[in-house]
């Protein structure tokens, strides 16, 4: 199927699609998005996402109510209409159209954008390898818990990453703390437990991190949220990273640093195959 969109009320194939250059999107980055995934029709976590949304909103002071609107209703209208066997929707609030300034104006009608595309499908061989990543120190803003459409750091960083050989980068703070990835969460398994980083501004709340918290107490797993650093890598079983359009991942090299076994690990596809079984 051709790829759909929607823009302020009108779907339309993705190709027919245009947004004013005025658009604070386009000038400033003054926005915000969520990737949410459809499996034959149904949502994963579509509530949790829609949540977030409005989070995000409220946090840039984005006057925009998903229920006002009515999007779950015009998401679900979009995946029937681009009838892809798996969908992968991109949403996108934007503060609208007004004149370039940095000030924005009193009440602007703010521009709302989809896309229904098929889901890609990670590469098999890659997922069944495990991912190489290395660490570089979070140079983007102090606000990563919004999810925001300004995202050249994570762009430069990651490709910065790829040029060098690696799959992905992984954000460090001070300490040597592990934070996430340039699109996707991290998670340790140390001693049987699993660790991931507290919830706080300097990473995205992932709702697959979410999910991966529910599944892990359903197969009693241990989970926690640490500070986890470079030194739990030496001793780390596995490492895996999640989000809405890969899942989870296994990582089995951190900079030069083999995790376990060098292999990706019991954990990670234990937990990969229980979120399968779940959305079907
Ligand atoms: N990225 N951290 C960052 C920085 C992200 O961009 C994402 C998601 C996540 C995982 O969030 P979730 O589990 O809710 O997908 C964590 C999306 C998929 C993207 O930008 O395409």
């Amino acid at each position: 199927m051709a790829d759909l969109a929607f823009i302020n009320g009108e779907f339309l194939p993705l190709t027919e699609a245009k947004i004013s250059i005025e658009d604070r999107g386009f000038q400033f980055a003054d926005g915000v998005y969520e990737v949410v995934v459809f499996h034959r029709d149904r949502p994963l976590l579509l509530r949790e996402h829609l949540q977030r949304l409005e989070n995000s909103c409220r946090s840039i002071r984005l006057n925009f109510e998903c229920r006002k609107y009515n999007l779950e209703t015009l998401i679900q209208d979009g995946v029937r209409r681009a009838g892809n066997p798996d969908t992968m929707v991109y949403i996108q609030v934007t503060r609208g159209v007004a004149p370039r300034n940095h000030v924005w104006q009193k009440d602007m009608e703010p521009t709302v954008v989809m896309t229904f595309k098929a889901k890609p499908v990670y590469d098999a061989g890659k997922r069944r390898q495990g991912l190489s990543i290395r660490t570089m120190l979070d140079f983007r803003w102090s606000r990563c818990d919004i999810k925001s459409i300004a995202l050249l750091a994570n762009i430069l960083a990651k490709n910065q990453a790829i040029a060098e050989g690696y799959d992905d980068v992984l954000f460090t703070g001070p300490g040597e703390e592990l934070r996430e990835a340039s699109a996707s969460n991290f998670f340790l398994v140390q001693e049987g437990h699993l660790l991931t980083h507290p919830q706080d501004h300097t990473i995205l709340p992932g709702i697959t991190k979410l999910w991966i918290t529910q599944l892990a107490r359903e197969i009693d797993l241990p989970i926690s949220e640490c500070r986890m650093t470079r030194a739990h890598l030496a001793t780390a079983a596995e490492a895996f990273i999640s989000s809405s359009t890969i899942d989870v991942l296994p990582v089995v090299r951190v900079d030069q640093q083999t995790i376990g076994s060098g292999r990706p690990g019991p954990v990670a596809d234990r937990l990969y195959q229980q979120m399968l079984q779940d959305r079907c």
